[in-house]
């Protein structure tokens, strides 16, 4: 059964390969009467492009084109595809690939699964990362979406190697990040990072990292027990990016060293809402929204295409052979993948605010499409974007 698809009520269909024509979506399930327009997708294709320093060097432009579900800047209630055409295309950088996997990527998996004649080595494909694009066009639906709710998702790089672990990063920090080249929420760790990924770019190796997304104002309600629950769907949603290894939400897998009364999380009443004192759980509760900022962390690999020789097997002649990978390829992925991480938030929030009906699913009122809209420039404004950077 194929698997490119994600979502009940916000249900979006990726398609396209690294090194194929073009990468899109199509997303069923968004309101009538959105304001959308492709600046607001390349606003969010932005932190995610590579093509600068500290990131693979693709020079790729990632220029949305909307073909089909808004007339008139807005939506219609029907299917919206976006694409973007794939420009910088090296194919013959991967030729050796084609004989000799790569040691802990996708290439052997989908050789064994599909077929050695059907599969599209190039670039990776299907399982390379130009995949996420599509997601990042989606969150910023999403996104934009969820300002009717006032919901906001800020995230940023919380660790890459062995700097930055411990730090505690509040919502701003994180927005802030938005500003840094290596998504760092403060300079001194801008600099740790940036030292740590020349040093891979000298060496030819690469690190992992972990991303870190703070939801603000989600609102409550959200998750469906006892398998539609917001931390499952999360979780699928986010272990679904490549390279992903693992997923925490709140307190995480601290919570498993510590003692119940350490973990005791006052209940206490504000303004004549429910609050959580401590927020241990990250806004979630029995798989439902407390309405207190979701925490979420996603720790990444580094990646496996790095310029030292590996070992691997020449498929032609099934012995061990030396690999020297060639192509562009990112040093830390977890930079990049900041946006995607927030993005697959940004989907299951939305996904989840329809169904909960928190949304109304058919279509919005004039005046909320107008909130959403001046919410939707403050947050752009908070992200550093301005009328000439258009
Ligand atoms: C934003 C992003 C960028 C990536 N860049 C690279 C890359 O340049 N080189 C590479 O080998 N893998 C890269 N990856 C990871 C591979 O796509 C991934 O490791 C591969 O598909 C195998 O999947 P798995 O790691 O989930 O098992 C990237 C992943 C993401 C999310």
């Amino acid at each position: 059964m194929p698997g490119n698809s994600f979502g009940r009520v916000f249900k979006i269909t990726t398609f396209g390969e690294s090194h194929g024509k073009l990468i899109g979506v199509t997303i069923d399930g968004i309101p009538a009467g959105l304001f959308i327009n492709e600046a607001d997708i390349e606003f969010e294709l932005a932190f995610r492009r590579p093509g600068r320093l500290y990131v693979s060097p693709r020079r790729e432009e990632d220029k949305a084109e909307i073909v089909s579900g808004v007339f008139e800047g807005k939506t219609t209630g029907a299917p919206l595809t976006v694409i973007v055409r794939n420009v910088d295309i090296i194919s013959q950088d991967y030729a050796e690939i084609h004989n000799k996997p790569r040691p802990g990527h996708a290439d052997l998996p989908y050789i064994m699964k599909y077929g050695y004649e059907n599969w599209d080595y190039r670039g990776g494909g299907r399982a390379s990362a130009r995949e996420t694009l599509s997601r990042v066009i989606a969150g910023a639906i999403a996104k934009k979406l969820l300002m009717l709710t006032n919901t906001m998702i800020a995230g940023h790089l919380k660790s890459l190697g062995d700097k930055g672990i411990d730090k505690v990063v509040s919502f701003e920090e994180a927005l802030s990040s938005k500003l840094s080249p290596v998504r760092a929420s403060s300079k001194e760790l801008e600099k740790e990072y940036e030292d740590l990924i020349m040093k891979a770019m000298k060496t030819g190796d690469s690190y992992g990292g972990i991303v870190e997304i703070i939801i603000k104002n989600p609102p409550p309600h959200l998750g469906e027990p006892v398998f539609d629950k917001l931390k499952a769907d999360l979780a699928k949603a986010i272990m679904s990016i490549p390279a992903a290894v693992g997923f925490e939400y709140g307190i995480g897998f601290k919570a498993a060293s510590m003692k119940g009364s350490e973990l005791a999380d006052e209940i206490y009443l504000e303004e004549n809402k429910f609050r959580w004192r401590h927020n241990f759980f990250g806004g979630i509760l029995g798989g439902i929204s407390t309405g207190e900022d979701i925490i979420i962390r996603c720790a990444f690999r580094p990646a496996s295409s790095i310029r030292i020789p590996q070992k691997t097997l020449d498929l032609r002649t099934k012995e061990e052979s030396t690999l020297i990978i060639k192509g562009r390829h990112d040093p830390a992925i977890a930079i990049r993948a900041v946006a995607v991480v927030e993005a697959m938030c940004a989907i299951v929030l939305a996904d989840h605010a329809l169904r909960a009906g928190k949304i109304n699913p058919v279509r919005l009122e004039k005046d909320e499409a107008h909130v959403i809209e001046e919410r939707w420039k403050e947050y752009m404004e908070k992200c550093g974007h301005t009328q000439a950077s258009q």
